[in-house]
Parts: structure tokens; sequence; C-alpha cells
């Protein structure tokens, strides 16, 4: 069977697939729903366009999928989180290096902004499909695969793609133009290539809290072309990702970065959600002084009552070794604080995209130099004198300001990514079996808006974990069930309880 892919390497399969076999055990919610499903092939006919870091445990939530039925094409969300051996493992499937039977895959490790958009483009266009029909699927982190379809559809209904804003502009992104570029690019020779592809689509399912932010926005201004489920906010995905995922991968990302000790340091975490408690718990327990900066001030007073000082990012620049945003805000660190900061302090972010530290602004202070330690690693010089600062010294930058743990390691570990991935499979066969249908009143099941998982799949996707890790649980008596008012198979809580 011969397909198009675009990876680093297809010998890198091997390797690839042992890390993979080794994750199937540690995933024992992504292979609870294959055994479960295997029989009723719910994700026939599906074709799935995914748009997520392509690691060991997507692997696994890709094979998922299609051993549902589904048809898949996959690209990594960000240019330096893919791991090039599992995308290789994906690709070959069960064929071989000579001859690849698995799934397209368009990812690897260190692409350009140009080429991580002609991956957006290359997992939405379908061949073998009759002319013009893309994926009826989207499965989304962060929400560019999302973003492309709606702006490009947008864009065809304006009649041409805008400029957006030009080099020297207050608001220019780099980022932006290559996007603007590629949907450019398409834009005469499929005049309605976007909109026939969101026509085609019967919905998305989003992984990540930045991506959710943008679905909302959509919904809200009326613009959502179909509908969302926020996988995010399923308590089974943020409370334990989020927050358990982040408490590895970033003390990971640090490690394999500069290997710098930890304990004794002063670490500042911006942000006090999900991931900065994940954050900072990890710092902490590798035995930093950990420092929280927040703007809302009820995540302040957990951040303070879970005993860490909380102090504003400008009285801490002179105490920080190590620096970490996990906010999904932009503008958070900029050029004049890490001129600020201590010799050779370092500074990553974890949150979804890299505009929350400065680096075009780092990149403009006059006499700047930047020095590659190791791939995902610079050194940046900043002479004296500048912005405030004393001596000429330098800070460490991990991986461009983009997500560090995903960068400079692998992201989270399997047992907590199947948690998430058992969110993101219910919730595509939940929309694609059910979009377009009716409910028993008549009314369509799902609109063009934003939804969570009901609370029984969430405690469904909990109890899929229990055994491997040998919890033993307490069932509900009838009278207590009665007495708390609740059913003994569950939901167990209401819909505002906060976990
Ligand atoms: P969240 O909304 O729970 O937390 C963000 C926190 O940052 C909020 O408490 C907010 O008040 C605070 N904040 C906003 N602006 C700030 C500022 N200027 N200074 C200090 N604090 C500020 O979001 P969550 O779930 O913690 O996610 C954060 C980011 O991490 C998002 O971009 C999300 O997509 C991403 N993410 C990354 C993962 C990874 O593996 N690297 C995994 C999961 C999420």
């Amino acid at each position: 069977m011969t397909f198009d892919y675009k990876v680093a390497d297809l010998s890198l399969a091997e390797a690839g697939r042992h890390q993979i076999r080794l994750a199937e055990h540690e995933m024992p919610g992504l292979m609870a729903l294959r055994a479960e499903y295997a029989d009723a092939q719910p994700l026939a006919g599906a074709r799935i366009a995914g748009s997520l870091h392509m690691t060991v445990q997507t692997a696994v939530l890709i094979e998922t999928l299609t051993s549902l039925g589904a048809e898949v094409r996959w690209a990594s969300c960000n240019i330096f989180s893919t791991q090039d051996e599992a995308a290789a493992a994906v690709v070959v499937g069960h064929g071989s290096v000579e001859e690849p039977a698995g799934v397209p895959v368009f990812a690897w490790k260190n692409e350009t902004l140009e080429d991580y958009w002609w991956t957006a483009t290359q997992i939405l266009t379908w061949p073998g499909q009759a002319d013009g029909l893309g994926p009826n699927m989207i499965l989304d982190d962060g929400g560019d695969a999302t973003m492309l379809v709606h702006r490009g559809a947008e864009f065809e209904a304006l009649g041409a793609v805008p400029a957006g804003p030009q080099e020297g502009d207050a608001d220019y992104s780099h980022e932006y133009t290559v996007f603007l570029d590629t949907v450019r690019a398409t834009f005469e020779s499929e005049p309605q290539k976007w909109t026939t592809i969101a026509a085609g689509i019967k919905g998305v399912t989003e992984e990540t809290t930045t991506g959710v932010h943008r679905l909302y926005q959509l919904a809200a201004q009326g613009n959502l072309l179909f509908p969302a489920i926020n996988v995010n906010d399923s308590v089974t995905k943020s409370k334990f990702d989020n927050k358990y995922g982040i408490r590895h991968s970033l003390p990971d990302g640090l490690n394999r970065a500069t290997d710098v000790l930890i304990g004794g340091k002063v670490a500042v975490v911006c942000g006090y959600g999900d991931v900065g408690k994940g954050a900072a718990e990890a710092l902490r327990g590798q035995g930093a002084r950990v420092i929280v900066t927040e703007i809302d001030p009820i995540c302040a007073l957990q951040a303070v009552m879970d005993g860490y000082q909380v102090a504003a990012l400008e009285s801490v620049l002179a105490q920080g070794d190590i620096f970490i945003t996990t906010t999904g805000n932009k503008d958070v660190i900029m050029a004049e604080h890490m001129a600020r900061m201590k010799h050779q302090a370092i500074v990553g972010n974890i949150g979804h995209f890299d505009n929350e530290i400065d680096l075009a602004g780092l990149s403009r202070l006059p006499g700047i130099e930047r020095i590659e330690i190791k791939p995902q690693v610079h050194e940046w010089v900043i002479p004296a004198n500048l912005d405030g600062s004393v001596d000429e010294h330098s800070i460490i930058m991990l991986s461009e300001g983009r997500l560090l743990n995903l960068g400079n390691a692998t992201g989270h570990p399997s047992f907590v990514m199947s948690n998430s991935f058992a969110n993101q499979t219910i919730a595509q066969i939940e929309l694609y079996t059910k979009v377009g249908q009716q409910d028993a009143e008549g009314n369509q099941e799902y609109e063009n808006e934003v939804y969570v998982l009901p609370k029984i799949l969430d405690e469904k996707v909990a109890r899929l974990h229990l055994d491997a890790l040998g919890v033993e649980l307490t069932e509900l008596t009838k009278g207590q069930a009665e007495y708390l008012d609740v059913d003994v198979a569950g939901p167990y809580k209401s819909d505002q309880y906060r976990y």
C-alpha cells in the first residue's frame, strides 16, 4: 500500500514500535476502549484530521482511533514536539520500512513554521476521496487546525486574504504572516477549499486550555462552523494531565535541557492554574523555593495557602534562578525582564503558545548575542547597562519559548495521557455518531456550540485507570446513594463541583 506521509526517518520505526508497545501497557484507558468497541467499530467511516504532539502516547491514540474504524491523517501541533521514532512507527504500522502500511503522518522534530503550516494543510486534504472531500472530524490541540479551516473559510467569504500586520507594526507576528501565506497559497487554485472542508466536518474535539479558549470565542461570536467538545475540561483531563503530567514533564524538560540542580534554587512560576500547580509542586519537590505570580486573586490565594510566596514578577527578577510561564497568556516575561535577571537564569515556557515570553523583543536588544548550546537550548548574552542590567550576563532560553516539556523532553508520561486520550476517543465517538442526529424530542443532538462530556463518562475514564494502580473503590450502599441523592452507579457530583 502506498500513501503520502512525511516524517524524519522511517528506519526509526522499530525503536518507536518498542516504545509504543511499552506505552500500551501504561495506557489502560485506551486499551479498554479498543476492547470495548472492537466489534461495534463506531468510528467506521470517520476521517479524522489530527493535530496533536506526535509522541509515543499519541501513537497509541492514533492506533486506538484506527482500531475503532477511523481513517486518520496526523500532524504535530508544535514544531519541536514530535518524537521521530513514534512518527516513523505510526507510518510503518503493520507494514515494513520498505512498504509502510500505517497512517499518514506529517511531522518531524524541528519543523520550520512554513513546514508546520504545510503539515496542517496535509491533514486536512484527503487524497482518494471525491473532489474536495476532506476530513469529517478534527482532533485538535491548541486549535490550529480548527483555526485554519475557520479563517480559510472566512477569507474565502471575504474574497481575499488580508495583508496582516507588517514587519515593524506593534502587532506584527512572523507566525501569523506564515499562516496567512499558507492560506493565500491555495486561494486562487482552490477558491472554495476551506469552505468545502468546513462543510464536511461534523465536529472537533479539543485537547487544551488555549484551544478551548479559542473555541469559546468563536462560539460567542456565532462563528463556530461545527460542534465542538472541550476535552480539556473533563476533570480526568485538566486536573490530571495539566497538573500531574506537568509535575512529571517539567523537571524532565529542565533536566534534559540543562541538568542544573533544581534543589536550593529559586524558581518563579508565572500562573497558578492547573499547569502552574503541577509546575510549582514539581519544583518544590526537587527542593526549590518557589515563588508564584498570578493575576487572579483566587489562584493567588490558593498559591499562598499552598505555602508559596506570591509576588509580582518585577519584584523577584533578581532572585529567580528558573522562570517558567504557565499562563496561556501573552507578554508575560518581556525582554526588559530578562535583561534584569541573574546570570544564567533559566527561562522556559510550558503554556501552549510561544507568545508568553518576548523572544522577539529579546532578539532586538542592542548588542545581544545568541549561542546555541544544543538544539532547543540557547544562551542569550545580554550586554551590560541595558534595560536596567548592570553587568554583562546571559540567560538560558529553552525551546525558543515554546512548550519546553515537549521541546526539551518527551512530554507527559503514558499513564496520564491515557486519561486525556480516553476522553478524546470518547469525544470523537460522541460527535461522529451523534452530530446531525436528533434526540427523542426531535432536537439536534449537537448544535454549533462547545460541549463538555457528561460527568458519567468522565467518571468512566477514571474508573478505567483504577485497577492498574490497585485502587479499591468503596461502593455506595443504596441507602447512602439515596441519602446523597445520587445513583449507585454515578454520577456522584453535580456539574458545579470543582474537585
Ligand atoms: P489555567 O487557565 O488553569 O491557568 C493559567 C493561569 O495563569 C490562570 O490562573 C491565570 O489567572 C494565570 N495568568 C494569566 N495571565 C497571567 C499573568 N500575566 N501573570 C501571571 N498569571 C497569569 O490554564 P492551564 O490549564 O493551567 O493551562 C495553561 C497553559 O498551558 C495553556 O496554554 C494550556 O493550553 C497549556 N498546557 C500545556 C501543557 C503542556 O504539556 N505543556 C499541558 C496542558 C496545558
